[in-house]
C-alpha cells in the first residue's frame, strides 16, 4: 500500500446499477480520502442520490465494488454499514417529528458506547452532556425541548446534521443539506462543516448552489446520466465549458 492509498477511506470501483433497462450508475470509480470535502454535482436525475444509496446499503450494486478502509461493504445491510462509521442524511430529512430535538439526538447515539461509559445514571448524564454540546454546535440549544415538527425549516436541517454528529461517524454523506437555506443559515452551516472536517470528519455532499459548492469543496465530482464526467480540483471542474453547458443547460430547462 503506498502513501496515497493509506488516505483512502472509501473506494468506489467500477460501480454499476441498473433499474430494469435503465442504467443509473455507469462504471463509476471514485476515491474519498480522509479529511477531504468532496462535492457531488450534476443535473437532476444524474444518479447522485443513487450513489449514496449504493454506498450506504440502501441499494445493492448490479456490479462493481465499494471498499471501506480496504474492505468490501457490498452486501452488508444499511445498519451494518452505518455501524462501520458511514452516516448519511436524506433529502427528506427523516426526523422523528413527534420527539423533541434532544430526544432525536439521544436516540441515534451509538448504543455500543454505553458499554464503556460508566453505567446507569452517570452514563445517561454523559450522553445528555454530549447531546447538549452537539445542540450548541448546531445552534439548537434553546430548542432542546421543542418537538421536531415545530421547528423552522432551517432548524430541521440543522437537527438532521446534529443527528449525524451524534453517531460519531467518520464519513458523512449529506444529500442536499443546505437546499432552501437562507444565506445566514448556510454560512453557519458551512462554518460548522469546516470545523468538523478540521476535527477529522470526511464529507461527501450533494449540492446545487454554486456559492456553496465554491465555498466548501476541496474537490468536485461531476455526475451526468450515471457517469462520472469529472473528478478533481474545483476550479478546473467549474471552469470546464462542457460541464457548465450540461449543468446550466439543465438548470435553465
Ligand atoms: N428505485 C428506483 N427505481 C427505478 N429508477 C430509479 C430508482 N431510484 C432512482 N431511479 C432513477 O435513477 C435516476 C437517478 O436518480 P437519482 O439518483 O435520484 O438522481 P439525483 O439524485 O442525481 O437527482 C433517475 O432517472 C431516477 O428516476
Ligand atoms: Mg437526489
Amino acid at each position: 500500500m503506498n502513501a496515497d492509498d493509506a488516505l483512502v477511506l472509501l473506494r468506489i470501483s467500477n460501480l454499476n446499477k441498473n433499474f430494469g433497462g435503465l442504467q443509473v450508475t455507469n462504471n463509476v470509480s471514485l476515491d474519498m480520502r480522509a479529511g477531504v470535502i468532496t462535492t457531488l454535482v450534476g443535473p437532476n436525475g444524474a444518479g447522485k442520490t443513487t450513489l449514496f444509496n449504493l454506498i450506504t446499503g440502501h441499494l445493492t450494486p448490479s456490479s462493481g465494488d465499494i471498499l471501506w478502509q480496504g474492505e468490501s461493504i457490498v452486501g452488508k445491510s444499511h445498519w451494518q454499514i452505518a455501524r462501520c462509521g458511514i452516516a448519511r442524511s436524506f433529502q427528506d430529512l427523516r426526523l422523528f417529528n413527534h420527539m423533541t430535538v434532544e430526544e432525536n439526538i439521544l436516540t441515534v447515539m451509538e448504543p455500543a458506547s454505553w458499554i464503556w461509559q460508566p453505567g446507569g445514571r452517570a452514563g445517561r448524564r454523559a450522553r445528555e452532556e454530549r447531546a447538549m454540546d452537539i445542540l450548541a454546535r448546531t445552534h439548537l440549544l434553546d430548542k432542546a425541548k421543542t418537538r421536531a415538527i415545530d421547528l423552522a425549516y432551517a432548524e430541521r436541517k440543522f437537527l438532521s446534521l446534529a443527528r449525524i454528529m451524534a453517531t460519531d461517524a467518520k464519513m458523512w454523506l449529506l444529500d442536499e443539506p443546505a437546499s432552501g437555506l437562507d444565506r445566514g443559515s448556510y454560512e453557519l452551516f458551512l462554518d460548522l462543516l469546516r470545523t468538523e472536517v478540521r476535527h477529522g470528519v470526511t464529507v461527501c455532499i450533494i449540492e446545487h448552489n454554486l456559492d456553496i459548492v465554491i465555498g466548501i469543496s476541496d474537490r468536485i465530482a461531476f455526475l451526468d446520466q450515471g457517469r462520472l464526467l469529472a473528478d478533481g480540483d474545483p476550479n478546473t471542474v467549474l471552469n470546464d465549458p462542457h460541464l457548465a453547458a450540461i449543468y446550466f443547460g439543465e438548470q435553465a430547462a
